[in-house]
């Protein structure tokens, strides 16, 4: 699919014009303090790009899922503070999202100011499933940037989304792909058509259902699947074997059990667990056979044994995939598996291997266990995005830029 990018709008000329730029800021607050900043770095080439080249730049972001309305806990306030701080530059932030706060904000830019709206998702045509509503949306924003305006998606990880901000704006505007898209894009590209093997993936997190779709379409691309997280306690149990009080999605158990059946040279589970009476960082930790998990007992991480297998096999590997931690790593206790399992990643990747990080969780997780970024070829901003990427699915923030 061929996509207009950055490089072809700046090629165009964007001096005195207003360029509006999707970008996902959907960072981790912990009481107002950002936690993870990365897609606040992940964004700004673009936006420096555009402000170099003396465009009036317009970013529209959201912020959790504020439902429709205005929360003042969701706000973009600090965010425009840490984007100042990596621009170098003020960026106000307009009161409102498309209202007369910022309109009156976007008279007032000169070339080569930025400017970020207010919580999208404070307007409920954003994510509203009615065609019109989210078009009466995108009207509002298309006008904020007039009639020499251009459009500008950078925000991948809400590109699988089907928006006002994502998708319908681009139906108005001349529209671009941002540098963080066609890198994301890229990558993608490289993992599904040129695949050096053995290609081994990595898959962790709460829920199986989510990963689903991931495991159906790679299972026969990929030599072999490694499953970690919360989600193998259902795999687990689709053996028979008991996971004591550890998460389980038991609607999914005779799922397991087929891709078990179907996939069994693929599919690879922990041999050994990490277990303790309740869901706490401080509950004593214990390591337990994967088919010993004491009744009344939680799975909290894989064990050692299921780091070294993993290990092994990754080391291996010309093409890895990684979504999802393997344990509750913000719990240290609990931290290992996924530690164990990252460093092994890029432990091939210093040999060679081609490794992607696939956003959300095993992105923060990488900077929270203050692994070196560097030791990935790619940490991907988008986690839903990448999954559904990888599934095979039209993603509709990519689609639209082809037309
Ligand atoms: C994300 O955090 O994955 C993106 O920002 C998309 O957010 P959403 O899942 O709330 O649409």
């Amino acid at each position: 699919m061929s996509i207009p990018n950055l490089e072809d709008l700046l090629a165009d000329g964007v001096s005195g014009r207003s360029v509006l730029v999707r970008s996902d800021l959907n960072v981790p607050l912990d009481d107002g303090d950002i936690t993870d900043p990365g897609r606040i770095s992940a964004s700004v080439p673009t936006l420096k790009a555009l402000s170099d080249a003396g465009a009036k730049v317009v970013v529209t972001a959201h912020l959790g899922r504020p439902e429709g309305k205005p929360d003042p806990k969701l706000s973009l306030a600090p965010v425009a503070a840490a984007l100042a701080g990596q621009l170098d530059r003020d960026v106000p932030l307009a009161g409102d999202v498309v209202g007369p706060d910022a309109q009156a904000c976007v008279q007032r830019l000169s070339d080569g100011d930025v400017l970020l709206l207010e919580n999208i998702r404070f307007d409920p045509r954003e994510t509203s499933k009615d065609d019109d509503e989210r078009l009466a949306l995108a009207r509002q924003l298309a006008e904020l940037v007039g009639a020499q305006g251009a459009f500008v998606s950078d925000g991948f990880g809400v590109v699988h989304r089907k928006q006002a901000s994502v998708y319908d704006v681009a139906t108005l505007l001349p529209h671009y792909a941002g540098k963080l898209v066609a890198a994301e894009v890229a990558v993608l590209e490289q993992l599904t058509s040129s695949t050096r093997q053995p290609y081994a993936v990595v898959l962790g997190g709460s829920k199986v259902s989510d990963k689903l779709g991931v495991i159906e379409q790679l299972a026969t691309h990929a030599d072999s699947i490694v499953i970690g997280g919360g989600m193998c306690f259902t795999f687990l149990a689709a053996f028979g074997l008991s996971v004591g009080k550890s998460l389980l999605q038991t609607e999914m158990i005779d799922t397991c059990r087929r891709l078990l059946d179907t996939y069994a040279d693929v599919l690879r589970l922990p041999v050994d667990i990490v277990v303790a009476d309740e869901f706490g960082a401080d509950s004593p930790p214990e390591i337990v056979a994967a088919d010993a998990i004491p009744e009344g007992k939680v799975g909290l991480d894989i064990g050692p044994g299921s780091v070294t297998r993993f290990t092994a096999l990754l080391s291996n590997a010309e093409t890895i995939f990684w979504n999802g931690p393997m344990g509750v790593f913000e719990f240290p206790a609990f931290a290992a598996g996924t530690k164990g399992v990252a460093e092994a990643i890029a432990a091939a990747t210093g040999k060679g291997a081609f490794s992607v990080v696939g956003g959300g969780d095993s992105a923060a997780a990488v900077r929270a266990l203050g692994l070196p970024e560097d030791g990935f070829s790619h940490i991907s901003t988008g986690g839903g995005a990448s999954l559904e990427y990888l599934e095979g699915k039209e993603l509709p923030g990519l689609e639209v830029l082809s037309r």
